[in-house]
């Protein structure tokens, strides 16, 4: 028997005549490649022959990666977590009382306690994700049952400008990478008249370290259906796109039977809920590029044509898909939407310091001990992060660096570990936040190679529209080696830093111009390493 990935309640074939244990194993693609689908398997074939029963939902992720497999046993009506569990493991668990559910369940080894009182999850602030690993993704009762679709009737109850209005208010600024005020960006298309306007969610996440949306879109799809849909009735668009890169199927599955569920209970399609206003949606899958995630290189992906990068003016506000007015937001802002509508502007507001407002759903990869998602408020500092939350490196080793951002977002030192997580101050300190992706290395990092290696990306990637990055790309990457072999260091360094300059202020979008936010941090926080002495006994230039 196998428990395929979103499968709901699923009831091992015999039922026997103890009570039935309630449990839950995330489904989310982290948790099955290490394993989640052969534990639920194995728990079910082992409850079968001991002709028990036993209720295995399938659940989004808690985000708590370095756990998984996790297994979730409902004691006394808490949800107790074991992890993490291997295939292997699964009799040990029965033995100890799996079935029963019951409290000497506890004292097994990988007892972990009651879920939402684990530190890692007790410390976080989840509005948008506040359903994921909670529910069955799939299930719009559950959905509806914690929370769901009470921003859209309070969308619906309001004035399409109204809604504008409360996002705006909210201070939501856009999760993609850019920052942009997403009210704004609204209210641009609100106010720019068309037969035909779309939404398009960009859910192409291609920054390194980054799983957010993905996490996001398996665990809790109607979250992000919901907030498109209260987008297209408030800018008078009647048709969404989700953009979805192609190396997440799993997401992809999951949304296409979320869409099919919501058409079907009435909402989307040519009545959203008996409103007489249309909305409606479809996935699209990307071809893994990383140019594909610009939001106009986007839009020329959509509309069938190579990924490449359009000179802006004018805005996709103004002439989008199509040509047509057009939201481009990212799954994050626009699954944000739904809290912003129930408990109002104000509401979010309050979380967050400065002009960054509300939560952001942080991901902690790399060289990490703890790993995964963790959702706060705008303002904890980056040191906390990294070794409170994350509890430092994986590998024991001093934490060297850490890049914010993606690969086009700098690299942090210890030395700035108290940069508090806020647009403006990553910007200060001449960072960025990105899609808040975390990537943590140890002091084996040699941080000439990552140099390299940010300008070998923008090579790869570049979409070529533009010389300073077609051509400086790869120009970088030389200059760098020949620095690591120890050619002339300080005059090839001077030309690295020139380039850099050339990049950031030539080139035609973020690519380009960012490429420069890691090879220069790398060269200002981590001198030494760009030093042939360090590499090669020491030679004259
Ligand atoms: C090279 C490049 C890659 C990008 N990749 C993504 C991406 O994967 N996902 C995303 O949401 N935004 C990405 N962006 C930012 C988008 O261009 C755009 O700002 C964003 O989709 C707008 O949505 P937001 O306002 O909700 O953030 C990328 C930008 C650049 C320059
Ligand atoms: S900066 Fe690079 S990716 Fe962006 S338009 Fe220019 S060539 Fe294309």
């Amino acid at each position: 028997m196998t428990i395929p990935f979103f499968t709901r309640t699923q009831r091992a074939a015999n039922p026997g005549n103890g009570k039935t244990a309630r449990l839950f194993i995330s489904g989310d693609a982290a948790a099955v490649a290490v394993g989640a689908d052969g534990v639920a398997t194995a728990i079910a074939h082992a409850a079968a022959t001991a002709g028990r029963t036993v209720d295995i939902t399938r659940i989004g992720s808690r985000g708590m990666l370095w756990l998984e497999p996790l297994v979730e046993v409902e004691i006394a009506g808490v949800r107790h977590g074991f992890g993490p569990i291997e295939p292997a493991e699964v009799a040990q668990l029965v033995n100890a009382g799996l079935f029963n559910a019951d409290t000497s369940l506890l004292a097994h080894p990988r007892s972990l306690g009651p879920v939402d009182k684990i530190g890692y999850f007790a410390r976080q602030t989840r509005l948008t994700f506040a359903r994921c690993g909670l529910i069955d993704p799939l299930s719009q009762e559950a959905y509806r049952a914690n929370g769901g679709y009470k921003g859209l009737e309070r969308a619906l109850s309001l004035a399409p400008a109204g809604t504008v209005d409360e996002v705006t208010k909210s201070g939501l600024r856009g999760r993609g990478g850019a920052g942009f005020p997403t009210g704004i960006k609204w209210k641009t298309v609100h106010d720019t008249a068309a037969e035909q306007k779309y939404i398009v969610c960009n859910a192409d996440e291609g920054d390194s370290g980054t799983f957010a949306d993905r996490m996001l879109m398996e665990g809790d799809p109607f979250v992000l259906i919901e907030g498109m849909t209260i987008a297209g009735l408030a800018v008078g668009a009647s048709k969404g796109f989700i953009y979805v890169r192609s190396e997440y199927p799993h997401a992809i599955a999951v949304l296409r039977s979320a869409i099919a569920t919501a058409r079907k209970a009435g909402l989307l399609g040519g009545d959203v809920a008996a409103s007489k206003r249309a909305f409606d949606l479809e996935v699209r899958t990307g071809a893994g590029a990383y140019v594909c995630g610009e939001e106009t290189a986007l839009l020329e992906s959509l509309e069938g044509r190579r990924g490449v990068v359009r000179a802006k003016p004018p805005l996709p506000a103004h002439r989008g898909l199509f040509g047509k007015p057009t939201v481009i937001n990212n799954v994050l802002s626009l699954a944000a939407v739904p809290f912003i509508l129930a408990e109002g502007a104000k509401t979010y507001f309050d979380y967050g310091v400065g002009r960054s407002r509300g939560t952001m759903p942080i991901q902690l990869a790399g060289n990490i001990k703890r790993g995964g998602l963790f959702e706060t408020a705008f303002g904890m500092t980056l040191g906390e992060l990294v070794d409170d939350i994350g509890g430092g490196t994986a590998t024991g080793r001093p934490v060297k660096a850490v890049q914010v951002g993606g690969p086009l977002g700098a690299y942090f030192p210890r030395a700035l570990f108290d940069t508090p997580f806020d647009y403006e101050a990553f910007a200060a300190r001449d960072g960025l936040i990105g899609h808040a992706g975390v990537v943590v290395f140890d002091d084996t990092a040699d941080m000439a190679k990552q140099a390299r290696f940010a300008f070998e990306f923008c090579a790869i990637e570049s979409c070529g529209k533009c010389t300073p990055c077609r051509i400086g790309s790869t120009r970088g990457a030389e200059t760098i080696a020949k620095v690591m072999a120890g050619e002339q260091p300080d005059t090839h360094l001077a030309l690295v830093t020139d380039l850099c300059n050339t990049m950031k202020f030539g080139s035609l979008c973020a690519l380009g111009g960012f490429t420069p936010y890691p090879v220069m941090s790398a060269l200002n926080h981590f001198p030494e390493d760009f030093r042939r002495s360090k590499r090669l006994p020491q030679a004259a230039e």
